[in-house]
C-alpha cells in the first residue's frame, strides 16, 4: 500500500512567522491517512521542524558536496542538522534557472540518501518536447540518469514527481489522463531500473497547477499517489482542503 502524499513546495515564499502561523492553522486538522509535507525555504526549516507535529518538513534543494567553497549553498550535513526529512531535487526551476544537469541531480540523490534525507525527484517535459512527441524520451532520460547507480533500501522513502513544465504556475493543469500516462510510464522506468516490486512501492506524484478544485481528478488515477503543489499550498485553507481530498484515497501496491 502506498500512502497518499500531499507535498507543498513553497518556493521563495513565507517568512518564519508566516510559516508558523500556517502550521498552527493546519496541523491539528490534517488526516492521518495522508502524508502531508511542506518544503520550505532553508532559512526557516529548523523553526518549522521544532514545531512539526503532524506535518512533515522538507527542503527545496541541496548541494551535492558535504562542505567547501560553494558560496550561498547548503550541504546535506546542514540540512540533516535542521532535522528535516525530505528534500526536493531536480525541480525544473533549478534545472532551468540554475543550470542543474541530470548528472548533478544524480549526485544529489546519492548524497541525500547517504545522509538519510528522503529525495523527491522532479521530472517533466517542456511544451515543445510534448508537442514533438518526446515526453517519454525526456522522462526516460531524466529518471534513469537521476537514479544511475543508486541503491534503494526503503522504496517508500523515495518520491518522484511528474511536473510538466508547461503546467507549472500557469494555471494550465494537465488533464488527469495525461498525468496518469506519465506517472505510469515513470513507474515502468523505475521497474526496469530497480524491480517491479520496488517500483510499486515508490510514490509518484503529479505537480503543475494543482488546486483544491482539481486534486481529486489526479489522485483518482491508479498511478498518481498524490500531488506536489506550489501556489495552492501557500494558503492554509487550500492546503487543508487538498489533504482532506486525499483522505479517502487508497493506493494498492500489489
Ligand atoms: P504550481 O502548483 O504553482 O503550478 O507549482 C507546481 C510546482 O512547481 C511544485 O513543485
Amino acid at each position: 500500500m502506498r500512502k497518499p502524499m500531499l507535498a507543498g513546495n513553497w518556493k521563495m515564499n513565507k517568512t518564519r512567522d508566516e510559516a508558523i502561523q500556517f502550521m498552527l492553522a493546519v496541523q491539528d486538522n490534517l488526516p492521518k491517512t495522508v502524508e502531508s509535507v511542506v518544503c520550505a525555504p532553508a532559512i526557516i526549516l529548523r523553526d518549522m521542524v521544532k514545531r512539526a507535529t503532524t506535518l512533515h518538513i522538507g527542503a527545496q534543494n541541496m548541494h551535492e558536496c558535504e562542505s567547501g567553497a560553494f558560496t550561498g549553498e547548503i550541504s546535506p550535513v546542514m540540512l540533516k542538522d535542521t532535522g528535516v526529512e525530505y528534500v526536493i531535487l531536480g525541480h525544473s526551476e533549478r534545472r532551468a534557472l540554475f543550470s542543474e544537469t541530470d548528472e548533478k541531480v544524480n549526485a544529489k540523490i546519492k548524497k541525500a540518501l547517504e545522509f538519510g534525507l528522503k529525495p523527491m525527484l522532479c521530472v517533466g517535459e517542456y511544451l515543445s518536447e510534448r508537442d514533438a512527441g518526446k515526453t517519454n524520451e525526456v522522462l526516460e532520460r531524466q529518471v534513469s540518469k537521476a537514479f544511475d547507480g543508486v541503491v534503494i533500501e526503503k522504496p517508500s522513502d523515495i518520491v518522484v514527481a511528474y511536473e510538466p513544465i508547461w503546467a507549472i504556475g500557469t494555471g494550465k493543469s494537465a488533464d488527469s489522463y495525461i498525468a496518469e500516462e506519465a506517472c505510469a510510464y515513470i513507474r515502468g522506468i523505475l521497474a526496469k531500473i530497480f524491480s517491479p516490486r520496488i517500483a510499486e512501492e515508490i510514490r509518484v506524484l503529479y505537480g503543475g497547477s494543482v488546486t483544491a478544485m482539481n486534486i481529486r481528478e489526479y489522485v483518482a488515477q491508479p498511478d498518481v499517489d498524490g500531488a506536489l503543489v506550489g501556489t495552492a499550498s501557500l494558503k492554509e485553507d487550500a492546503f487543508l482542503d487538498m489533504a482532506l481530498a486525499l483522505k479517502q484515497v487508497v493506493k494498492r501496491s500489489d
